[in-house]
Protein backbone atom coordinates (compact mmCIF):
# COMPACT_ATOMS: atom_id res chain seq x y z
CA UNK A 1 0.00 0.00 0.00
CA UNK A 2 1.62 3.03 -1.51
CA UNK A 3 1.62 5.70 1.82
CA UNK A 4 -0.12 9.43 1.59
CA UNK A 5 2.41 11.90 2.64
CA UNK A 6 -0.38 14.45 1.97
CA UNK A 7 -2.03 12.28 5.14
CA UNK A 8 0.72 12.16 7.14
CA UNK A 9 1.76 15.90 6.86
CA UNK A 10 -1.46 16.69 8.03
CA UNK A 11 -0.79 14.17 11.18
CA UNK A 12 2.37 15.77 11.71
CA UNK A 13 0.70 19.53 11.61
CA UNK A 14 -1.79 18.67 14.42
CA UNK A 15 1.03 17.43 16.68
CA UNK A 16 4.04 20.01 15.59
CA UNK A 17 7.56 18.90 14.37
CA UNK A 18 8.88 17.84 17.64
CA UNK A 19 10.07 14.70 19.30
CA UNK A 20 7.71 14.85 21.67
CA UNK A 21 4.69 14.75 19.34
CA UNK A 22 6.71 10.88 18.06
CA UNK A 23 3.60 9.34 20.30
CA UNK A 24 0.60 11.07 18.87
CA UNK A 25 1.93 11.02 14.96
CA UNK A 26 2.37 7.22 15.79
CA UNK A 27 -0.90 6.81 16.75
CA UNK A 28 -2.48 8.80 14.03
CA UNK A 29 -0.51 6.75 10.86
CA UNK A 30 -1.55 3.63 12.51
CA UNK A 31 -5.08 4.93 13.15
CA UNK A 32 -4.85 5.86 8.94
CA UNK A 33 -3.38 2.70 7.96
CA UNK A 34 -3.96 0.03 10.67
CA UNK A 35 -0.01 -0.42 10.96
CA UNK A 36 3.16 1.95 10.57
CA UNK A 37 4.37 1.30 7.19
CA UNK A 38 8.52 1.12 7.43
CA UNK A 39 8.47 4.51 5.11
CA UNK A 40 7.15 6.44 8.15
CA UNK A 41 10.48 5.92 10.04
CA UNK A 42 12.37 7.95 7.80
CA UNK A 43 10.21 10.23 6.88
CA UNK A 44 9.41 11.29 10.67
CA UNK A 45 12.96 11.08 11.98
CA UNK A 46 13.85 14.30 8.93
CA UNK A 47 10.21 16.10 10.17
CA UNK A 48 10.83 15.59 13.57
CA UNK A 49 14.52 16.22 13.77
CA UNK A 50 15.59 13.05 15.64
CA UNK A 51 16.92 9.74 14.42
CA UNK A 52 15.15 6.89 12.86
CA UNK A 53 16.08 4.76 15.76
CA UNK A 54 14.10 6.93 17.91
CA UNK A 55 11.29 6.78 15.76
CA UNK A 56 11.84 3.04 15.83
CA UNK A 57 12.24 2.74 19.39
CA UNK A 58 8.88 4.38 20.24
CA UNK A 59 7.21 2.05 17.97
CA UNK A 60 8.32 -0.96 19.34
CA UNK A 61 7.92 0.07 22.57
CA UNK A 62 4.16 0.15 22.69
CA UNK A 63 2.87 -3.00 22.14
CA UNK A 64 -0.24 -1.52 20.70
CA UNK A 65 1.82 -0.53 17.15
CA UNK A 66 1.86 -2.73 14.75
CA UNK A 67 4.91 -3.07 12.16
CA UNK A 68 3.10 -5.45 10.22
CA UNK A 69 0.22 -4.66 7.96
CA UNK A 70 -3.49 -5.71 9.72
CA UNK A 71 -6.94 -6.46 7.91
CA UNK A 72 -9.45 -4.33 7.14
CA UNK A 73 -11.40 -6.41 10.30
CA UNK A 74 -9.07 -6.58 13.51
CA UNK A 75 -10.78 -9.63 15.36
CA UNK A 76 -9.53 -9.83 19.19
CA UNK A 77 -10.44 -12.96 20.76
CA UNK A 78 -10.35 -12.63 24.49
CA UNK A 79 -8.42 -15.67 26.08
CA UNK A 80 -8.44 -14.11 29.42
CA UNK A 81 -9.61 -16.43 32.84
CA UNK A 82 -13.06 -15.57 32.62
CA UNK A 83 -13.19 -15.95 28.48
CA UNK A 84 -10.50 -19.09 29.00
CA UNK A 85 -13.09 -20.98 31.48
CA UNK A 86 -16.18 -20.17 28.92
CA UNK A 87 -14.25 -21.61 25.52
CA UNK A 88 -12.60 -18.79 23.92
CA UNK A 89 -10.09 -20.99 22.82
CA UNK A 90 -12.59 -23.34 20.18
CA UNK A 91 -13.76 -19.69 18.92
CA UNK A 92 -10.48 -18.55 18.39
CA UNK A 93 -9.86 -21.82 16.53
CA UNK A 94 -13.36 -21.49 14.74
CA UNK A 95 -12.10 -18.31 13.47
CA UNK A 96 -8.63 -19.25 12.18
CA UNK A 97 -10.03 -22.63 10.67
CA UNK A 98 -12.44 -20.42 8.19
CA UNK A 99 -10.30 -17.91 7.20
CA UNK A 100 -6.99 -20.58 7.21
CA UNK A 101 -4.67 -18.56 9.65
CA UNK A 102 -2.58 -19.84 12.51
CA UNK A 103 -1.14 -18.59 15.74
CA UNK A 104 1.83 -17.24 12.79
CA UNK A 105 -0.14 -15.82 10.11
CA UNK A 106 -2.14 -13.58 11.74
CA UNK A 107 -3.53 -11.69 8.94
CA UNK A 108 -5.31 -12.81 5.42
CA UNK A 109 -3.79 -12.78 2.10
CA UNK A 110 -6.02 -10.07 0.85
CA UNK A 111 -5.96 -7.79 3.90
CA UNK A 112 -9.60 -8.43 5.10
CA UNK A 113 -8.86 -10.31 8.33
CA UNK A 114 -6.61 -9.97 11.67
CA UNK A 115 -7.36 -12.77 14.03
CA UNK A 116 -5.38 -12.01 17.21
CA UNK A 117 -6.42 -13.34 21.06
CA UNK A 118 -5.76 -10.92 23.73
CA UNK A 119 -5.75 -11.42 27.08
CA UNK A 120 -8.77 -9.21 28.67
CA UNK A 121 -10.83 -7.14 26.62
CA UNK A 122 -12.30 -5.42 30.19
CA UNK A 123 -16.10 -7.27 29.66
CA UNK A 124 -15.33 -10.30 31.63
CA UNK A 125 -18.95 -10.77 33.04
CA UNK A 126 -20.22 -11.16 29.37
CA UNK A 127 -17.68 -13.94 28.68
CA UNK A 128 -16.93 -15.50 26.19
CA UNK A 129 -16.15 -12.05 24.22
CA UNK A 130 -14.28 -11.02 21.06
CA UNK A 131 -14.24 -7.57 19.65
CA UNK A 132 -13.84 -6.36 16.19
CA UNK A 133 -11.78 -3.29 15.59
CA UNK A 134 -13.82 -1.31 18.19
CA UNK A 135 -17.16 -2.95 18.89
CA UNK A 136 -17.04 -5.72 21.82
CA UNK A 137 -19.27 -8.75 20.75
CA UNK A 138 -20.48 -10.50 24.00
CA UNK A 139 -21.60 -13.96 25.18
CA UNK A 140 -20.16 -15.69 21.85
CA UNK A 141 -20.87 -19.40 20.83
CA UNK A 142 -19.49 -20.99 17.47
CA UNK A 143 -22.48 -20.41 15.62
CA UNK A 144 -22.42 -16.60 16.93
CA UNK A 145 -19.20 -16.25 15.31
CA UNK A 146 -19.66 -18.20 11.91
CA UNK A 147 -23.08 -15.68 11.58
CA UNK A 148 -20.38 -12.67 12.76
CA UNK A 149 -17.61 -13.71 9.93
CA UNK A 150 -20.84 -14.27 7.40
CA UNK A 151 -21.41 -10.57 7.76
CA UNK A 152 -18.06 -8.90 7.65
CA UNK A 153 -17.22 -11.15 4.58
CA UNK A 154 -20.29 -9.93 2.99
CA UNK A 155 -19.20 -5.77 4.29
CA UNK A 156 -15.94 -6.95 2.57
CA UNK A 157 -17.22 -7.75 -0.42
CA UNK A 158 -19.55 -4.55 -0.98
CA UNK A 159 -16.83 -2.53 0.17
CA UNK A 160 -14.57 -3.65 -2.53
CA UNK A 161 -17.34 -3.81 -5.18
CA UNK A 162 -18.23 0.30 -3.94
CA UNK A 163 -14.16 0.59 -4.52
CA UNK A 164 -14.30 -1.01 -7.87
CA UNK A 165 -17.20 1.23 -9.27
CA UNK A 166 -15.62 4.71 -7.76
CA UNK A 167 -12.43 3.71 -9.41
CA UNK A 168 -14.25 3.27 -12.40
CA UNK A 169 -15.93 6.03 -12.40
CA UNK A 170 -13.06 8.17 -11.72
CA UNK A 171 -11.15 6.55 -14.49
CA UNK A 172 -13.68 7.00 -16.71
S1 LIG B 1 -11.25 -12.24 30.51
FE1 LIG B 1 -12.27 -11.91 28.63
S2 LIG B 1 -13.04 -9.91 28.86
FE2 LIG B 1 -11.89 -10.21 30.65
Amino acid sequence: MAIDYGVIDKIIALWGCTPSATLPILQGVQEKYRYLPPEIFPYMAKKLHVSQAQVYGVATFYENFSLEPKGRFIIKVCDGTACHVRNSGPLLDTLRKELGLSQVQKTTEDLCFTVESVSCLGACALAPVLSVNDTVYAGMTREKVLALLKTLQAQAREEVQAAGEEQSRVAG
